[in-house]
């Protein structure tokens, strides 16, 4: 997997937000894109999972273009489940039990199959096996970010794309879910980006963005 952003600017609003960024990912790299609240993470982050669009610059995705594939609904919906994405705006769905919640992506995205092996394999390593049946409300938040990740897993993704995974987790659940992304990305080589501000957290992946007022320092 690669991907490619050449001079990527975007307005939203009359406003700049996002101002000539370029940055290069491979395959199995750990990125860290950092930055003071407001500087444009969350922004950049979506575009990269395909959420939103750029106004300008280029986003090349293993060679493809981001504006070409959003004029095609079957390959952008192809390259979407390709990518797992952590973040606020996918939490767990209240009325579902865990088990339901983590396979929900493969409810939507009929044409990938979890396989019963790699689902117990997932939860073991997550921690999470003995609270399938238990309803999001009654997880501590350091089990509501392992369920996340499980279910940003499942599909199998080339490319996990996290938006601040620790930052409502004490000092001992923040490194234990970093660890377990850094176990993910050693053992089956997927590639992670991921915005946060936690310093003891971004100073373990190996590349790191600095990210202030829309540009990359
Ligand atoms: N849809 C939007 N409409 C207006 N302003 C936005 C929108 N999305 C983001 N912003 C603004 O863009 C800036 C960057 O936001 P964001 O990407 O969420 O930063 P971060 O994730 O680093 O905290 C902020 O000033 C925010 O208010
Ligand atoms: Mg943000």
């Amino acid at each position: 997997m690669s991907l490619k952003i050449n001079n990527l600017f975007k307005d939203v609003k009359g406003k700049t937000i996002l101002r000539n960024i370029s940055l290069e990912v491979g395959q199995g790299d750990f990125v860290s894109i950092v930055g003071p609240s407001g500087s444009g993470k969350t922004t950049l982050l979506n575009i990269i999972a395909f959420i939103s669009r750029q106004s300008s610059g280029e986003y090349l995705f293993n060679g493809a273009d981001n504006q070409a594939l959003f004029e095609n609904s079957d390959d952008l919906s192809n390259c979407r489940g390709t990518i797992g994405i952590m973040s606020s705006i996918s939490d767990l769905i209240p009325n579902l039990n865990i088990k339901e919640n983590i396979l929900l992506p493969s409810y939507i995205n009929r044409d990938l199959v979890v396989t019963d092996l790699y689902y117990e394999n997932l939860v073991h390593k997550l921690n999470i096996a003995n609270m399938q049946e238990a309803r999001p409300y009654s997880l501590s938040s350091g089990e509501k970010q392992r369920v996340l990740l499980c279910r940003a897993m499942i599909l199998q993704p080339i490319m996990l794309v996290a938006d601040e995974p620790t930052s409502n987790l004490d000092q001992e659940n923040a490194v234990n879910i970093f660890n377990m992304m850094a176990d993910l990305n050693e053992q089956r080589k997927t590639t992670i980006i991921m915005a946060t501000h936690d310093k003891k957290i971004y100073e373990s992946t190996r590349k790191v963005f600095k990210i202030r007022d829309g540009s990359i320092d």
